[in-house]
């Protein structure tokens, strides 16, 4: 297995005040750097890719410099939506990878543990998820009213990374592109191809930081951890 990682971060952050929200800083560091050092400081993750908005690659390299993120194998330009971005990153990988982590650089909190049972998870799945039981009561709404009460103990949350056989993920972007599938994730793309999706446990200190007030959150789960 030769597994490399696909990082979006080409988003505009337009639910985040309209500022792309890859270089604000969290904890030290801009919030992409702290998802390419955890990734690419994994022995078994052979190099990174990291998807950056057209004409903001610049601005991005920059903003990484001086914190130690090390080396990244190329920096595609991202797309209009989240799935043409990852098919950048996908059709920017090297001919030697084998398998991919695909990962949101929202997710700023992602550990070495929820890594590293996704790449074990590689050795029995070609398509591997995290996903968080639901806590809340989930109801369905129409207008302003509850319809019904969703059982919730088969509904879970989806995260990132998630993990592919890189021919099993590039058939299933090939497939959506010419169906017109839109997903919000990549697992899903899996599914759409009949394909098995397995999942791993995921992390609940994983957020995803899509509004501005979620970087306290984030902030203080980093810090929480580093203390740790
Ligand atoms: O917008 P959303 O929060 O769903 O974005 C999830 C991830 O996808 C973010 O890391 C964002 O930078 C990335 N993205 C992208 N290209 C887009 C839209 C989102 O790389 N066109």
């Amino acid at each position: 297995m030769n597994i490399f990682a696909v990082i979006v971060a080409a988003g505009s952050g337009e639910r985040f005040g309209g500022r792309p929200k890859q270089l604000a800083p969290l904890s030290g560091m801009p919030m992409l750097a702290w998802s390419v050092k955890r990734l690419g400081d994994r022995r078994n993750i052979t190099g990174l890719v990291c998807v950056v908005p057209p004409r903001g690659g610049d601005d991005i390299r920059g903003g990484l410099e001086g914190f130690g993120v090390g080396d990244i194998d190329a920096w595609p330009e991202g797309g209009e939506t989240r799935q043409e971005s990852v098919r950048n990153g996908l059709a920017a990988l090297p001919p030697e990878a084998t398998h991919v982590l695909i990962h949101d650089a929202a997710r700023p909190c992602v550990t070495e543990r929820l890594i590293s049972r996704l790449t074990d998870a590689l050795r029995d799945h070609d398509a591997v998820v995290p996903v968080t039981p639901a806590v809340d009561t989930l109801v369905h709404v129409e207008g302003d009213s509850v319809d019904r009460v969703v059982d919730r103990s088969h509904i879970a949350g989806v995260q990132t990374p998630q993990a592919f056989e890189l021919g099993l993920i590039r058939r299933a972007h090939a497939a959506a592109k010419d169906t017109g599938t839109t997903a919000s994730d990549d697992g899903s793309l899996v599914l759409a191809l009949g394909e098995r999706l397995a999942t791993v446990e995921g992390e609940r200190m994983n957020i995803k930081v899509t509004y501005a007030e979620d970087m306290a959150i984030a902030d203080a789960i980093l810090m929480l951890e580093t203390r740790e």
